[in-house]
């Protein structure tokens, strides 16, 4: 049953949301762990290299991979503990299920702690590898434990919060552990709606969005932070089933207060934002839009590939780039926004 399911020389076209034609050598899918270990103990996997795949919503695929790609439909979706002092419920998800899915389950649930993450494209399980984030929230404020397998032993190893290392689009799967787990499950701890927990609404769109809705932005339900969320980001990030991205493909740099003055000295309008560190972060797109680089487009004819013109930290593929291309791209972003304010950006989308 399950050999029937490997397929060879299959195209990543539909699994990437940059649309890239791109080919795996071989490609399988699983939906239980016992699948997974079959799986993983095949030499063509064992062989290497790698790609668990999610639903490719931060990937740009600059090649044809020679390996094996390994897609997550792990589904499960299960309220387990219900610790009524605290008004909270365990919430356990398999990583194959969709984040957007996973809210709405929640929401449908009367339990609150996801909404201000509506709408972010892919996979539960890819989630915490960079503590996804959006309007003030992150997945680390919910998050309980994680289940992983082992790639190199089939083991299942379970991970608190301390364990898995977040930081800001950052986990131990992106930095030490890279490459060697496979996320099968996440739990999250998620409050009883109308149990005094207050809502998330510091971040500034979302007031305004939630006025425009006819809510109380000081007392809105989460069902109505998730609809002012989901109708900012309609608003801001451009859909992938209609044009090819992967959402930010950098990282906001934090800087050193020193260097944020200077800047600031040099460039009035610079926004920035005190982190934690003591440093500051600077809104990437900024960076890029004062470069030049909004809506500049690339390519053949009108052009098959460049920079969002209405979010300048989002590239594009309009049609008929390769992931090559847009590396090169966003390379020629790093160096020219690196020559113009002293500041290296990191790329957050994973580049294969
Ligand atoms: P994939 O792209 O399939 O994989 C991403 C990485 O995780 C790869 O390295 C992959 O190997 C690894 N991986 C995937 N699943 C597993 C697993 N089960 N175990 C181990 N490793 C795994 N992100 C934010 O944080 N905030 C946003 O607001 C946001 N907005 C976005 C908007 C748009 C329009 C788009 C296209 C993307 C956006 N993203 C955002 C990025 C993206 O949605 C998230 O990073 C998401 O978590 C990726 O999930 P995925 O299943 O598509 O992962
Ligand atoms: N800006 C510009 N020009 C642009 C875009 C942005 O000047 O073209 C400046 C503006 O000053 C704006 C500021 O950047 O106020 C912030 O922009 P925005 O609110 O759109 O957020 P962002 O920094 O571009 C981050 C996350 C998003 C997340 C939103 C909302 C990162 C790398 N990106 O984007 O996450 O949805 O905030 O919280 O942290 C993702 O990770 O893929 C992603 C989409």
């Amino acid at each position: 049953m399950l050999t029937s399911c490997w397929e060879e020389h299959v195209s990543l076209r539909p699994y990437n949301t940059f649309g890239l034609e791109v080919r795996a050598r071989y490609f399988a899918r699983f939906a239980s762990l016992d699948e997974l270990r079959e799986l993983l103990t095949r030499p063509e996997t064992q062989a290497g290299p790698r790609l668990i795949l999610g639903g490719g919503s931060n990937l740009l695929l600059t090649r044809d991979f020679g390996g094996v790609v390994l897609k997550n439909e792990i589904k499960e979706l299960t309220i387990s503990v219900e610790n009524t002092a605290a008004h909270t419920a365990r919430l356990r998800a398999g990583a194959g299920e969709s984040w957007h899915g996973l809210v709405e389950f929640a929401l449908e649930n009367e339990l609150s702690g996801l909404e201000n993450l509506s709408l972010i494209p892919g996979t539960v399980g890819a989630a915490p590898l960079q503590n996804i984030g959006a309007y003030g929230a992150e997945l680390r404020d919910t998050f309980v434990r994680l289940e992983a397998v082992e790639i190199s032993s089939g083991a299942l190893r379970v991970f608190d919060k301390e364990a898995c290392g977040f930081g800001y689009r950052e986990s131990v799967f992106k930095g030490p552990l890279k490459n060697q787990f496979v996320v099968t499950t996440v739990e999250f701890d998620l409050h009883r709606a109308g149990a005094g927990q207050r809502a998330n609404v510091g971040y500034g769109a979302l007031r305004d969005t939630l006025t425009e809705l006819g809510y109380s932005p000081d007392a809105p339900s989460p069902r109505q932070v998730s609809e002012a969320v989901v109708r900012v980001r309609r608003s801001k990030l451009p859909d992938p089933a209609e044009i090819g991205n992967a959402g930010s493909f950098f990282k906001n740099p934090e800087i050193p207060a020193a260097q944020f003055a200077e800047l600031k000295a040099r460039f009035p309008n610079l926004p920035g934002y005190p982190a934690p560190s003591g440093g500051v972060k600077v809104p990437a797109g900024w960076l890029i839009e004062q470069a030049g680089f909004k809506g500049q487009r690339r390519g053949a004819g009108a052009g098959t590939h460049g920079v969002h013109e209405r979010q300048a930290l989002v590239l594009v593929n309009h049609g008929g780039a390769t992931g090559a291309e847009l590396w090169a791209l966003a390379e020629e972003i790093i160096r020219v926004v690196g020559e113009q304010f002293g500041v290296k950006l990191q790329a957050e989308v994973n580049v294969l």
